[in-house]
């Protein structure tokens, strides 16, 4: 399952504070969400944490998010090798990420590769269209035949192609849109958009959310056995 963590903003306008308070904010939340869902059983984790839109927003937010993102690692790697969690972060390619940022998520893949418990993607520099067209590029390098290529092997070629779809996607403060993220992986995903803005979310909104994708009835374009509108074979 995935979080689309949104609502940091609104959340510290609402407050008089400067944008930057509600990423802050926000640390508690992610902590919360991740001990949640592991004690839920969930295998696969990923959060949106910044996507590549969002680096049209002013250079002091993003130089804040950054440094931000660095002092979480640092203070939780920790705790979530402890948990058994194998971290990893989907994105990662512009230029104007800190050398230092990298560094320290290097070492968090480094330090919890080998951990099964859950796997936490951080999806941060992310945006679903470039993974498609990297796929492509891969693809097209690997000199497969177009007649070759189907879903299965085009998947393969998706960063972190391990990563199973997506079945529930959470995207908080109410916004309902895809915002570029997994584009792929969420093609047959459930979406709940809680109004709670991201910084107030917390385990009891997580379990709710889990609670309406268990009372969804997913078809995959079909119909369920015992709904087949009275036709008689
Ligand atoms: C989500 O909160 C965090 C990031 C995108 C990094 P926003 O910063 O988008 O918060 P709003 O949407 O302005 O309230
Ligand atoms: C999407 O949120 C990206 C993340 C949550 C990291 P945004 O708040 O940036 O998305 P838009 O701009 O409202 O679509
Ligand atoms: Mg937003």
């Amino acid at each position: 399952m995935a979080c689309v963590m949104d609502g940091n903003g609104r959340w510290a306008a609402q407050r008089s504070l400067p944008r930057t308070a509600g990423h802050r904010a926000a640390e508690t939340t992610v902590i919360d969400v991740i001990e949640a869902a592991r004690s839920a059983g969930v295998g696969w984790l990923s959060l949106f944490a910044f996507s590549t839109e969002n680096w049209r927003r002013p250079d002091s937010e993003i130089a804040f998010l950054m440094c931000l993102v660095r002092r979480v690692i640092r203070k939780h790697a920790p705790l979530l090798h402890a948990r058994g969690i194998r971290c990893r972060f989907l994105g990662m390619t512009d230029p104007r990420i800190p050398p230092e940022l990298a560094g320290d998520i290097a070492d968090l893949m480094t330090l919890t590769a080998r951990n099964r418990q859950m796997t936490l993607t951080v999806a941060f520099d992310h945006g679903g269209r470039r993974d498609i067209v990297e796929a492509a590029r891969s693809l097209i390098r690997s000199g497969v035949l177009a007649e070759a290529v189907t879903e299965e092997t085009f998947a393969a070629h998706l960063p972190f192609s391990d990563t199973p779809d997506v079945d529930l996607v959470i995207r908080t403060s109410g916004e309902q849109r895809i915002s570029n993220f997994m584009l792929w992986q969420v093609a047959y995903a459930e979406w709940v958009f809680p109004q709670v803005l991201w910084p107030d979310f917390r385990a009891p909104d997580f379990l709710q959310c889990l609670e309406a994708y268990r009372r969804r009835e997913r078809r995959f374009g079909g119909v369920l056995p015992n709904q087949n509108g009275g036709t008689q074979a």
